[in-house]
């Protein structure tokens, strides 16, 4: 343990796989229930587009941060860990800074992360950092697969792409959603070659009205395979209470007719959508999931 008003120096470096003891016993009681950083370790550290930086006093690990480029322009942020014992020294400040001088190097133009509502401690430093919170997602769960009628929902083809893009373009959720959408745990923009692939992939569930497009969903299967479980997700909800609802109906009948056990709704919060979700008896998470955003330039 180091005195706080000593001020050690920090040195921040990509991660080795000699760093794995110090960071997994670091971490092991992170959360009340662990930490997922020893399930991914290994992951990141052979993963060809991400990186984890380690920072060290007396060359001894005592903070990570992991980085993905997620497209050309955009890197997201995770697993930020600070040792207990040397928090409040500015290492997660150190180390976050040299991952947005490793993203703005490599021509990316925004950085994002995410945090939950309740995490304080990140909160602060991250606006320390001049990171701005843009949108708020919840999470919401049931396990409850039931058959259901929908009335006005079905699978998106390609020939809808261009009307469901055009719907989002002028959608408040979108807005409100900060133009992103989530695969675990992860959040990415939403630009149309986004929507072409989930929908060529069968992953876009339409709803319209007798004008045409209002509202749309979209789901990924990722969990199932990350772990091993029967389950989806939704990664972005757009849409009024109704539309919300009968899609909502759609997804559960077709998880109910494929054997899908579990389903894990991530939504912004948009109240219309939260309320059908409600409704259909997900169980809303407290607390919620805020992105925050900085612009490299
Ligand atoms: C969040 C976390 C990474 C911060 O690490 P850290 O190395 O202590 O952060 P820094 O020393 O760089 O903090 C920079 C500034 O943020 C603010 N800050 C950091 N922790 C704080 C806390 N617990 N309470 C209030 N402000 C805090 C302070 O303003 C601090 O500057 P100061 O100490 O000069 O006042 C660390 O608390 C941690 O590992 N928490 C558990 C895991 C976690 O929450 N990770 C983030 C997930 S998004």
């Amino acid at each position: 343990m180091v005195n706080s008003r000593t001020k050690p120096k920090i040195y921040v470096r990509k991660a080795k796989s000699s760093d794995k003891e110090a960071v997994f016993n670091f971490c092991r009681k992170t959360w009340s229930w662990g930490d997922y950083i020893p399930k991914v370790w290994d992951k990141w550290l052979k993963e060809k587009n991400s990186i984890v930086f380690v920072a060290t006093i007396n060359k001894v690990p005592v903070g990570i941060s992991h980085l993905t480029i997620d497209k050309p322009s955009e890197v997201w942020l995770s697993g930020a860990r600070t040792d207990p014992n040397y928090r409040r020294m500015g290492v997660a400040t150190a180390i976050t800074k040299k991952c947005l001088k490793y993203a703005q190097v490599r021509g990316a133009k925004i950085a994002r992360l995410v945090t939950e509502s309740n995490n304080k401690a990140a909160q602060r430093v991250l606006r320390k950092l001049g990171f701005q919170p843009i949108t708020e997602f919840v999470e919401a769960k049931t396990e409850n697969i039931t058959k259901e009628v929908s009335e006005n929902s079905r699978w998106a083809e390609v020939k809808d792409i261009n009307s469901a893009w055009a719907y989002l373009q002028n959608s408040e959720v979108y807005r409100e959603s900060a133009g992103l959408y989530t695969v675990l745990f992860h959040w990415y923009s939403l630009e149309k070659e986004d929507l072409e692939k989930f929908v060529k992939q069968r992953k876009v569930i339409l709803h319209e009205n007798s004008k045409g497009v209002d509202g749309l969903v979209l789901i990924d299967n990722a969990s199932s395979r990350e772990w091993r479980e029967k389950s989806l997700q939704t990664c972005y909800i757009d849409g009024d209470y109704t539309a919300a609802l009968d899609m909502l109906k759609f997804l559960k009948n077709h998880c109910y007719t494929i054997g899908i056990q579990k389903i894990y709704a991530f939504t912004c919060n948009y109240k219309p959508i939260v309320k059908a979700l409600d409704k259909l008896g997900f169980e809303i998470d407290e607390p919620t999931d805020i992105v925050y955003a900085k612009k490299l330039v």
